[in-house]
């Protein structure tokens, strides 16, 4: 047994919407979630400063004593991961990547679309696993230009995001997919928008939040680290920016 923290990175607040997944299903597991904040957004950013700014999160989670890292963000797992494992080989990683194969094998128009930054569509994971479903689909690739910073900013709910998110999802509907993948965390926070855009047409939206929470228990388990029964979790929140952001992080931990 093993009652340290799990840890859980994001380049901003994204991440919480896999964090949250983990509160409500492992309710002995304590949590320490870093979202950088002062770097955010990533999507654009070159793959070294992507992985100088994930290595420096790595490296605080460590001294927190984290015994399991998610990289809760899809763009620094897909520039970061494997080195990650390399360099921690004592430290089991959870990374993200949008959640193609249930999609693909769900539809039944042929056509999905995966919806992430610029740098998570280009990472290699992704297209190893968007070539393995070329033949059964047709994956529609698009970036949620804006998204990233609209939850950052607390407006998932103002006029600007729904223009935004309609500008980005209408024409996916029009072009007939049937599912959505949320290929950034960052996204779940916009799906009462993506759902009014999408409204009663056939379009399922999916995201890699419960996948992560298995995976994560798998590795508790193959590593004996899940904690006491009966450790009292706690919830630490940090960040490279200021302690407001620290304060709007827990306050959308807990929203
Ligand atoms: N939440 C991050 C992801 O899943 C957003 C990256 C960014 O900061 O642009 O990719």
């Amino acid at each position: 047994m093993n009652n340290n923290p799990i840890g859980v990175f994001d380049s901003g607040m994204g991440g919480l919407s896999v964090w949250q997944t983990l509160q409500q299903t492992l309710h002995n597991e304590s949590l320490v979630y870093l979202g950088d904040g002062l770097r955010c957004p990533y999507g654009d950013r070159s793959a070294e400063e992507i992985f100088r700014f994930t290595v420096e999160a790595v490296e605080r989670l460590r001294e927190e004593g984290c015994k399991l890292i998610v990289i809760a963000c899809n763009t620094a797992t897909a520039v970061a991961i494997e080195r990650l494992r390399a360099a921690y080989p004592d430290t089991p990683f959870v990374g993200l990547e949008p959640a193609v194969k249930p999609a693909a094998e769900a539809s039944q128009t042929g056509k999905i679309a995966v919806l992430a930054t610029r740098k998570a569509l280009e990472g290699e994971l992704f297209l190893r696993t968007s070539s393995k479903f070329a033949n059964r689909v047709l994956i529609i690739k698009a970036v949620g230009e804006g998204f990233v910073e609209l939850v950052e900013q607390d407006m998932e709910h103002s006029d600007e995001a729904l223009y935004r998110v309609k500008s980005v999802i209408e024409p996916l509907v029009e072009q007939g997919v049937d599912y959505i993948v949320l290929g950034c965390t960052h996204y779940p926070f916009l799906r009462d928008a993506i759902e009014q855009v999408v409204g009663d047409r056939p379009v399922q939206i999916v995201d890699s939040a419960s996948a992560i929470e298995r995976r994560v228990e798998y590795l508790l388990d193959m590593h004996h680290l899940r904690a006491d029964d009966d450790n009292v979790p706690q919830y630490r929140f940090l960040s490279f920016a200021d302690d407001d952001y620290i304060a709007s992080l827990r306050k959308k931990a807990f929203g």
